[in-house]
C-alpha cells in the first residue's frame, strides 16, 4: 500500500493487520479440519460427505490466499509458522469427528466454525466500512461464501 492509499485509508492499520492476521489463522485451522475430514470420512455415501468437504476445504485455503494478501498490501506479515496458527487464531481449532462414519458431528464442527467465520468477517466489513475499500470487499466476498458453506452443511441435516 502505497503513502496515498495509506492517507485515505482511515483506520487503525495495525488493528486492521490482526484482524486480518486472527482471520488468516482461522482459515488455515478450517482448512486443515475439513481436509483431513475428507481424507479419512467413512461410512455408506462418505463420497459425498468427502467431496463436500473437500470443496469447502478448498474455498478456505483460498482465503487464506486472499486474506494474506491483502495483509501484505497493507504492509504487513501473515503468521509463518503453523505451531502459531491456534495460538493466533479467533477460535481453536475446529477438531474432527470422533467417529468417521458420524456425519451428524462433522456437520456441527463445520457448522460451528462457519458460524464464527460469519461473525468474524462480519467484524471486519463492518471494521473498514467507508473506511478502506480494498479489505471492505474483500471481507464480503468471504463472508458471502462462508454463509454458502454454513448453508451446505444445514441442507445436508435436513436429510
Ligand atoms: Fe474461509
Ligand atoms: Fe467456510
Amino acid at each position: 500500500m502505497g503513502r496515498k492509499a495509506r492517507e485515505i485509508a482511515d483506520l487503525d492499520l495495525k488493528e486492521l493487520i490482526k484482524a486480518l492476521d486472527k482471520a488468516y489463522c482461522d482459515e488455515w485451522l478450517a482448512f486443515y479440519a475439513y481436509w483431513y475430514m475428507a481424507q479419512v470420512v467413512s461410512g455408506k455415501g462418505y463420497e459425498d460427505m468427502s467431496e463436500f468437504l473437500s470443496k469447502i476445504a478448498k474455498d478456505e485455503l483460498e482465503h487464506a490466499r486472499e486474506v494474506a494478501e491483502r495483509i501484505v498490501e497493507l504492509g504487513g506479515l501473515p503468521t509463518n509458522r503453523p505451531a502459531n496458527f491456534e495460538k493466533n487464531a479467533n477460535a481453536p481449532y475446529p477438531g474432527v469427528m470422533k467417529k468417521l462414519d458420524d456425519y451428524d458431528e462433522i456437520i456441527k464442527l463445520v457448522e460451528d466454525a462457519e458460524a464464527g467465520a460469519i461473525e468474524v468477517y462480519n467484524k471486519i466489513a463492518k471494521m473498514t466500512f467507508g473506511k478502506d475499500h480494498d479489505t471492505y470487499q474483500l471481507a464480503t466476498h468471504i463472508l458471502g461464501e462462508e454463509i454458502t458453506h454454513e448453508e451446505i452443511m444445514e441442507n445436508l441435516e435436513e436429510k
